[in-house]
C-alpha cells in the first residue's frame, strides 16, 4: 500500500485494505460445513457488534478493560519513555480509539495509524480523535488480520505498535504467532510493541466475565448471526440459539459458543445448513497467558521482552517488547 491509495475523509486519511464480502461468503460456508461448526469472531464486529463490545468493556464483570486502563494511567510516563516521542504509531484493533488517548500526549506520534476490521466504527472513531487532537495526523486502515497487509511508507523513523485489549488472545497460538510476525514486519528491527495480554486466573472470574448478568455478552455473541443475515442475506433466527461461555482449562481459553435450541435449517447464499438441538457454533476463543507463556510466544516472532506491568490482583498484563 502506498499513500496514493489513501482517501481523504474529513480530517483523516483512510486506507481500504480489506475486501469483505467475497471472503466472508467462503469463510462462513467453510465454517458451517464442519462437524463442529465455527464462525470467526471477526464477524462480531459490524457497527452494532462494535457498540455492544464497547458496552461489554464497561460491565462490572468484564475486568480486562478497566484493569488495562488502570495500568496505562499508572505507568504512562514509563511506557512513553520506552516508546519514545515522535514515532509512527500503529494501533492493532483500534476499535473506539479510547486507550490511545491515554498515551497520545505523552508520545506525540508523528503519525497515528489505527487499524481495525469494523470500517464504519474505525472511520467514526478516527475522525473523532483527529478533531480532538488537531496536531495529530491520522491514517486509518481497514484490515483483516487473517490476510497480511502493508502500511504506507511513511519514511525513516521509529515505528511502534500498540496492541491493547488482549485481542491477541482471540487467535489460536499459531495464528497469534503469525500476527506477531506481521507486527514485526510492520515495525521493523528496532521497533517497539506495547501489548495488553489477559492473564491466566481462577476459572470462576473468567466465566463470570463472559457471562454477564445483563446479557450484553449474549447479545454480542448472537449478533454474529444478525451480521451474517444482513451481509449475506441469510435467514438465521437468533431465537433458535443461546449464548454459552466456559473456560477450557486444558487449552487455557474461554470458549464462546451459540447453542442451538431447536432442529432447523438456515439458508445462506443458496446453501442450506442443518442445525440440531444441542449442537453449537463455536464463535470465539479467548486465550489467557502467563507472563512466561506470552514471552515464549513473542520470542518465536523475534520480540524481546523489556518490561511487563501487572496489577496487584494479577488479572492483566501489559508488555513492552522490542523487535530484534
Ligand atoms: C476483543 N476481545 C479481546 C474480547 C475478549 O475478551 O476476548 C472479546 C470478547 N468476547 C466476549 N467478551 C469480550
Amino acid at each position: 500500500m502506498t499513500p496514493a491509495t489513501a482517501t481523504k475523509k474529513d480530517a483523516i486519511y483512510f486506507h481500504e485494505l480489506h475486501s469483505p464480502v467475497d471472503t466472508m461468503v467462503a469463510e462462513v460456508h467453510a465454517g458451517l460445513s464442519l462437524q463442529q461448526k465455527v464462525l470467526s469472531p471477526k464477524y462480531f464486529y459490524d457497527k452494532k457488534g462494535s457498540e455492544l463490545f464497547d458496552t461489554i468493556t464497561r460491565l462490572p464483570e468484564y475486568y480486562p478493560t478497566r484493569t488495562e486502563i488502570g495500568l496505562l494511567r499508572q505507568h504512562v510516563q514509563e511506557m512513553a519513555g520506552l516508546l519514545g516521542m515522535h514515532s509512527f504509531l500503529l494501533e492493532f484493533g483500534s476499535g473506539s480509539s479510547t486507550k490511545i488517548r491515554l498515551l497520545l500526549e505523552a508520545v506525540r506520534p508523528r503519525i497515528y495509524v489505527p487499524m481495525d476490521i469494523s470500517r464504519e466504527h474505525l472511520i467514526d472513531s478516527a475522525q473523532r480523535l483527529a478533531s480532538d487532537y488537531p496536531w495529530l495526523t491520522v491514517h486509518a486502515a481497514c484490515v483483516d488480520y487473517s490476510i497480511p497487509w502493508d502500511i504506507p511508507d511513511f519514511g525513516p523513523g521509529r515505528y511502534n505498535a500498540f496492541f491493547p485489549g488482549s485481542s491477541i488472545g482471540n487467535f489460536d497460538p499459531d495464528s497469534a504467532l503469525q500476527l506477531l510476525k506481521q507486527v514485526w514486519r510492520l515495525v521493523g528491527r528496532g521497533g517497539g510493541l506495547l501489548i495488553g495480554v489477559d492473564l491466566k486466573k481462577d476459572a470462576a472470574i473468567l466465566e463470570n466475565a463472559y457471562n454477564d448478568a445483563q446479557g450484553v455478552t449474549a447479545d454480542f455473541n448472537l449478533n454474529v448471526l444478525s451480521h451474517i443475515n444482513q451481509r449475506l442475506g441469510a435467514d438465521f433466527d437468533t431465537g433458535n440459539f443461546r449464548h454459552k461461555a466456559l473456560y477450557n482449562t486444558g487449552e487455557g481459553r474461554i470458549e464462546m459458543h451459540l447453542e442451538c435450541t431447536s432442529d432447523h435449517r438456515v439458508r445462506i447464499n443458496g446453501n442450506a445448513y442443518r442445525f440440531e438441538t444441542g449442537e453449537t457454533i463455536h464463535t470465539e476463543n479467548s486465550y489467557k497467558y502467563s507472563v512466561d507463556e506470552f514471552h515464549g510466544l513473542a520470542a518465536q516472532a523475534d520480540f524481546v521482552p523489556v518490561k511487563v506491568w501487572t496489577d496487584p490482583d494479577g488479572l492483566f498484563s501489559i508488555h513492552y517488547l522490542t523487535a530484534t
